[in-house]
């Protein structure tokens, strides 16, 4: 009989020890469980709590983890819903608590049979939107109208979203053969080679993944290299580059451009090398801090700028981002990103143009920091974007929207010419 063992301990490892969830242990059924109880995990924990009547000890918390699993796979999973509580009562023995096991199938028979009378109990706003209240707190403050969609999207799995690479076939060419396989995909809005599905498809079945036709990358990103606008022979850097999603496109835009994709992080940065080589397109790698200055870099024409950030807008990929992410990094975040544009506006040649990107929905991240910027340095000044997303007084903001992209924020900046 199936257990839930595998699905409770790394779910155990994102909420207990607070690491990011890593599903590689788990089989697709496993990963899908315990992504969705991440996703609405104030709410299951808010049902649990109902349940449970009086809180399990600290060194049960085990056991609470797997009450919220066992709601999950009742609520959510393709089976008979006594599959799914004789599953947690299987794992309440498997984990060497045989004498909850009694308490988990009570728990959970007791939800199926009260279900609405306890649903209809739990009240608290972080339960009912299933955000940390300092989180739902900044999308209100900063998106009062945009808010409530907002919340409603990071609560579903995004759509899975392709960018083709233009060097080996065009976008209508991949279509057909997506055809051909028997998949059908939409035509992104944002991006000219982005694609997307409505439901979830194995990269095992998108044709010529492993020979660089397809790469996954949501359209939104998508966005970063269309808005850089990488031209023949031009020098650019991308800065924050690991795993290289960016990077990849800028080249397949544009081949002949001379890029230096630098990160912090080697192992992120092998990411970057396997990507390049399935691509079929090539840059010089390199490991660095920005943290430091980096003559040895030479200048460039452009530069992105895609800053360690709180991803906050891309939380529906991510859930564990809600638990993970506290309120208190963002002033660490804030300083680093100003720091990284000082650093990297040194690199950029008169006359240069550099693109500042993030994938968060704050805007103490984003306009915060190029306004702060502007008001430093009398050599920059920012240059218009195409209209998308929500207009902000510097750069556009992607929202995350329910069967489209997920939120970034993109800003593209000037440096003035020498003597102008
Ligand atoms: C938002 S991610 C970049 C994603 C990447 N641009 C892409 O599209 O695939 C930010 C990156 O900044 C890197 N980073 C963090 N601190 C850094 C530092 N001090 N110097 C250089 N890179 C850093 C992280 O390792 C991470 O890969």
């Amino acid at each position: 009989m199936r257990n839930f063992v595998n699905e409770v301990n790394t779910l155990k490892t994102t909420v207990i020890e607070g690491h990011v969830f890593d599903g590689k242990h788990l089989d697709a059924l496993g990963r899908l469980l315990v992504q969705t109880t991440l996703r609405r995990y104030f709410w299951f924990d808010a049902i649990a709590t109902e349940l449970l009547e009086k809180p399990l000890p600290r060194k049960h918390r085990d056991l609470h983890l797997l009450i919220m699993i066992g709601l999950c796979a009742i609520e959510t999973l393709n089976q008979p819903q006594h599959t799914s509580v004789n599953a947690a009562v299987e794992t309440a023995k498997r984990l060497n608590k045989r004498w909850a096991s009694s308490l988990t199938n009570a728990t959970l028979r007791r939800y199926l049979r009260d279900r609405e009378k306890i649903q209809n109990r739990v009240i608290d706003p972080v339960a009912v939107h299933n955000h940390p209240a300092w989180i739902l707190d900044h999308l209100r403050a900063d998106f009062p109208q945009e808010s409530s969609a907002v919340i409603l999207a990071n609560n579903y799995p995004g759509p899975l979203s392709l960018r083709v690479n233009r060097l080996k076939q065009s976008r209508s060419a991949y279509l057909d053969r997506l055809k051909t396989a028997g998949l059908n995909a939409e035509l992104s809005n944002l991006s000219p080679q982005g694609l997307y599905f409505e439901n979830p498809v194995p990269i095992s079945r998108l044709p010529g993944f492993q020979d660089g036709a397809v790469s996954i990358q949501d359209e939104g990103a998508q966005l970063a290299a269309l808005l850089l606008d990488p031209q023949p022979g031009e020098r650019i850097l991308d800065a924050c580059s690991a795993p290289g999603g960016k990077s990849c496109h800028l080249l397949e835009l544009e081949p002949t451009i001379i890029l230096t994709s630098t990160d912090i992080d080697p192992d992120r940065l092998e990411q970057v090398r396997d990507n390049f080589d399935r691509l079929g397109v090539n840059g010089e790698i390199s490991c660095l801090d920005l943290g430091l200055d980096q003559p040895q870099l030479g200048t460039f024409d452009k530069i992105l700028l895609d800053v360690p950030c709180s991803a906050s807008g891309v939380i529906r990929r991510h859930p564990d981002i809600k638990l993970l992410r506290r309120a208190t990094d963002l002033e660490g975040l804030i300083k680093k990103q100003g720091q990284f544009l000082t650093s990297v506006w040194d690199r950029l040649r008169p006359g240069g143009i550099l693109l500042y990107a993030t994938c968060s929905i704050f805007s103490d991240e984003n306009e915060g920091v190029v306004s702060q910027f502007l008001q430093t340095r009398e050599d920059a000044a920012i240059l218009p974007l195409p209209e998308v997303g929500v207009p902000r007084a510097f750069g556009v903001q992607l929202l995350p929207t329910q069967n489209a992209h997920d939120g970034f924020y993109y800003a593209l900046l000037i440096k003035a010419s020498t003597g102008s």
